[in-house]
């Protein structure tokens, strides 16, 4: 094993998270402090506003995932909508999703990540705003894709930017604060949704987003442009100013000059590449399956349907189900820190073995309940027990782990690309799962369709079996090279 991927090494617990289209980052959250200490106060501040500011992008990224479940319940009620339209005001987010995250590669390449973050917490405060304000179900599914276009160009540029801003030092603890503000997002909403239900209305509910979102756009006047897009721009100057004023040390400021300027020397290609290469190829597709198999586990139908689910599970009190829902909020930010310490011991193939065993009991046993007829207490709460049981299998194992591999298996000479591909393909899975999950459980009916979501994460197993490649403690050098000699995929990190 070799001593690790480009990365500011920390002592553990580290999670992992796709930091970027360019690096793979490594970071340890106990180690922020420490890692701080290298600055003065005033570098620490400024890097803190940075944090905050970028963190916030997760935080409404997760807001509006988490918000619809609590709201559907009654705008289906007040607009008496089928099935079908429900399942589009959920996925119309999505579609815009995909399109803002392909358009945010040219967006912030263009624009620079900032005006991209700019534009992003725009289109959360306008779609926000629509959304609570809609005028029947056809405008809110205008106003959802227009605010999904904020989370495609968010859920690309955040982690992009503050890769790319980040000292050295910190930038790990500043990326991971991002990823676990996306599932205290969805938290946050699940408990809002819970507030405002008792005035059962679900256009505060979608309304109060743009609150957070324009505190991100006046944050976002006050951040400084990625030193990195301005080395690219060949505007050193101002690369070198906003470095000054992150790192303490002149000596720091040169290094990642220079080290910024290496890079950049590496030219990146997208289409040319995809078209002229077909190890290329097998690490874009790689992507695009994982991230399919990410969605097809059901994870964004729990955290999209989650009352309704729990009304098959029993619950008839609408406020049941949200109180209910918040605790698989809670699950999923307490199991990510269980990601946050296992990844680098187990490394990445034990613990998706894991946790597609786990995802596969939990959707099973729901499955199973659901078929006997959820007729007692006791019944009931073993329902809830499962669906709990499933949604820690995926915060500690898919839902880090995908977008790691995503970032760690594509070359250096078409990382953006690559990622870019994988991102896109994770918000149109995203899409095709929440547009057919209760078209398919009128179809094949409650105890089936958790059954088939079981089976697929069997097969996600089988995959990861067969095509995925151990990358722990591999460099990223290394991977690229095997991939591009034409080795397996699954032995990419040998
Ligand atoms: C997935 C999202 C999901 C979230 C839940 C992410 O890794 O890509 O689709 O909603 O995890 O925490």
């Amino acid at each position: 094993m070799e001593s690790g991927p480009k990365t500011n090494c920390p002592a553990q617990p580290t999670l992992f998270w796709p930091a970027s289209t360019r690096t793979y980052q490594v970071i340890s959250l106990s180690t922020l402090s420490q890692q701080s200490a290298g600055t003065t106060a005033r570098s620490s501040q400024y890097c803190l506003f940075v944090c905050l500011m970028a963190a916030l992008a997760g935080l409404l990224f997760g807001l509006d995932i988490g918000v619809i479940s609590g709201a559907l319940p009654f705008i289906a009620k007040e607009y008496a909508v089928t099935d079908r339209v429900q399942e589009w005001i959920v996925s119309s987010m999505m579609v815009g999703a995909a399109i803002g995250s392909v358009g945010a590669g040219w967006l912030s390449w263009r624009l620079g990540r900032r005006y991209a973050l700019g534009l992003a917490a725009i289109l959360f405060v306008a779609g926000s705003l629509w959304s609570g304000l809609a005028g029947g179900p056809a405008y809110l599914i205008a106003a959802r894709t227009l605010l999904g276009l904020a989370v495609g160009i968010a859920s690309f540029t955040a982690p992009l930017y503050l890769s790319e801003i980040a000292p050295r030092h910190a930038r790990g603890a500043m990326i991971s604060a991002y990823q676990l503000m996306i599932t205290v997002g969805i938290l946050a909403a699940f408990l809002s949704n819970i507030g405002l239900s008792y005035i059962a209305d679900w256009r505060w509910m979608l309304g109060i987003i743009a609150a957070p979102a324009l505190v991100l756009l006046a944050g976002v006047a006050a951040l400084p442009d990625s030193p990195r897009w301005l080395l690219q721009r060949n505007r050193e100057a101002e690369a070198r100013a906003v470095l000054q004023r992150l790192y303490e040390r002149n000596e720091d400021v040169e290094t990642e000059i220079r080290e910024v300027t290496e890079q950049n020397a590496q030219p990146q290609h997208g289409w040319g590449l995809l078209r002229s290469n077909s190890n290329f190829r097998r690490s874009v597709a790689l992507g695009a399956v994982l991230q399919i198999f990410q969605q097809l586990t059901g994870i964004n139908v729990v955290m999209y349907y989650a009352p309704r689910i729990f009304g098959l599970a029993g619950f008839a009190s609408h406020e049941h189900q949200l109180w209910a829902t918040v605790v698989v909020g809670l699950v999923n930010v307490l199991a990510t820190f269980g990601a946050i310490a296992l990844v680098d011991k187990w490394g990445r193939k034990p613990i998706l073995y894991t946790g597609c065993g786990v995802m596969a009991v939990g959707m099973g046993l729901l499955s199973l309940l659901l078929k006997l007829g959820l007729t007692d207490v006791a019944s009931q709460l073993l329902a809830v027990s499962a669906l709990l049981f499933f949604i820690a299998g995926f915060a500690m194992s898919a839902g880090p782990l995908v977008w790691i591999l995503c970032s760690e298996i594509q070359p250096q000479q078409g990382r953006d690309f690559g990622i870019a591909v994988s991102t896109f393909v994770n918000w149109t899975a995203n899409m095709v799962v929440a547009a057919t999950f209760l078209s398919l459980l009128s179809f094949a009916g409650e105890s089936n369709t958790f059954l088939i979501y079981a089976l697929l994460n069997v097969l996600f197993a089988v995959v990861v079996f067969f095509y995925v490649p151990e990358t722990r403690g591999i460099s990223l050098e290394r991977i690229g090279r095997n991939l591009m000699a034409g080795k397996r995929l699954k032995d990419l990190g040998k």
